[in-house]
């Protein structure tokens, strides 16, 4: 069984709504699920979360808290619950540090694999499913919301970036991936999901 699994994509690529059935779905096999998000996952992590996703600040900085957020969310929530046996599904993890503070925001790309090596140790997730949308299908899905984040907000061509800085990694890191096809309808987007779930 892979007890990591981190679930990543552009905001709008699905992922959140596939998340819980994916959950629900190991916990009929038995499994005892914790479902977490960064940023976020512990007190801590949710108030640098508010921060993070409404305060404008610099690049540096928004990278060292969201690196932050992981490192109390690795001690507080994730090592424990391996630990224990139970399988961790986070809502994002550092894949989207390089893609949002890396490519997105242009920071260094080792400055970056240093703070994940500090942060981490020796933890990477078992298995990432990347839900890949093009960045006028993210568009398109966000458009009916009226409450955007600062993320959310930015323009096309950052969304470009974070894409390319999510091709990246998965190339950096082809072994944990699962590339789906976020651009489908719900029920092909689901069909991908069942496929995954039948090899773990
Ligand atoms: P969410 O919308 O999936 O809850 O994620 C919150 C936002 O935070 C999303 O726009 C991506 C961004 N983010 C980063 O920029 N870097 C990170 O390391 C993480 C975990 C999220």
């Amino acid at each position: 069984m892979k007890n990591f699994i981190t679930f990543e994509g552009m905001d709008g690529a699905g992922k959140s709504t596939h998340l819980e059935r994916f959950a629900a779905t190991l916990r009929a096999r038995g499994h005892e699920v914790i479902v977490t998000r960064e940023p976020g996952g512990t007190p801590l992590g949710e108030q640098l979360r508010e921060m993070l996703l409404h305060q404008a600040m610099s690049m540096e900085t928004e990278a060292l808290l969201m690196f932050a957020a992981r490192a109390e969310h690795i001690a507080k929530v994730i090592r424990p619950a391996l630990n224990a046996g139970k399988v961790v599904i986070s809502d994002r993890f550092s894949d989207a540090s390089f893609a949002y503070q890396g490519s997105g925001r242009g920071m260094d790309w080792e400055k970056l694999q240093r703070l994940e090596a500090w942060v981490h140790h020796d933890l990477q997730p078992d298995l990432t499913l990347f839900f890949d949308v093009t960045v006028d299908v993210s568009r398109q899905r966000l458009a009916n919301n009226t409450m955007l984040d600062k993320f959310e907000q930015e323009k096309g061509d950052f969304f470009e970036r974070v894409r390319a800085g999510y091709h990246r990694r998965v190339l950096e890191h082809p072994e944990r991936y699962e590339v789906i096809d976020g651009g489908q309808a719900l029920d092909a987007v689901a069909a991908q999901l069942d496929a995954v779930l039948a090899s773990l």
